[in-house]
């Protein structure tokens, strides 16, 4: 348990920050348009999540951001089967991505299913990294971070980062019972515990 005078990230250097190449005429289109509420997954993977969201959310819109070309070339080939109007798969590093396009208060809900606990390094877990000023500045009042994990010391650090530093309200937090991603399923099978943590932007 972190003693909350002990939790302390630094500022995010926005200027340290590789700006990317401006977003594509359709890109631009689908971020821009605003009847639909719009939501960003960081660490897609090969997309099951996403598509099955897109799919099961016809009335919101999902940016899917995934690093790794391998994973990204998997999600784009599902992708083009489904011809999901309401899916932007993104091929980019979230922190560049997210700190070049997005404006402030423009999304309804953020997940980071499973993302790596990098156990030795705290200053890589996405909770405790300075960007995470920036991510949050995105969501809207009333918006949601949505976060999984198998970790409990992960889903614990969460819990007090997002309460104490930065000041989300918790919605719920409950027990993961059908997989919905691919890390999720295989964590499952071994028998291990998958938690999901829903946490609200008030301000
Ligand atoms: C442990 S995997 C989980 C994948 C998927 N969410 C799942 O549950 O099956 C974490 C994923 O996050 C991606 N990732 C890590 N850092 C990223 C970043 N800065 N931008 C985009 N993707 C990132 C990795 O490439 C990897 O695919």
């Amino acid at each position: 348990m972190l003693n909350p005078k002990e939790i302390n990230v630094r500022p995010f250097d926005k200027s340290a920050v590789p700006q990317l190449a401006p977003l594509s005429e359709s890109e631009r289109h689908f971020i821009e348009n605003i009847s639909t509420p719009i939501d960003l997954e960081i660490g897609c993977g090969v997309g099951w999540h996403p598509i099955t969201y897109a799919q099961n959310n016809p009335d919101r819109r999902l940016i899917a951001i995934e690093h790794t070309a391998e994973k990204f070339k998997k999600f784009e080939r599902r992708f083009e089967k489904h011809q999901l109007l309401n899916l932007l798969p993104i091929h980019a590093n979230a922190i560049s991505w997210v700190t070049t396009h997005l404006n402030e208060e423009c999304l309804d809900r953020i997940f980071l299913l499973y993302p790596n606990p990098n156990p030795k390094d705290r200053a890589k877990r996405w909770i405790c990294m300075p960007f995470m000023k920036q991510l949050l500045s995105c969501l809207k009042k009333n918006g949601q971070l949505i976060f999984a994990s198998n970790e409990i010391f992960y889903i614990e650090e969460v819990m007090e980062y997002a309460l104490h530093f930065w000041k989300l309200e918790l919605v719920k937090n409950e027990r993961v019972e059908l997989a919905r991603t691919h890390f999720e399923k295989k964590y499952l099978q071994r028998g291990e515990t998958c938690t999901e943590i829903i946490l609200k932007k008030n301000y």
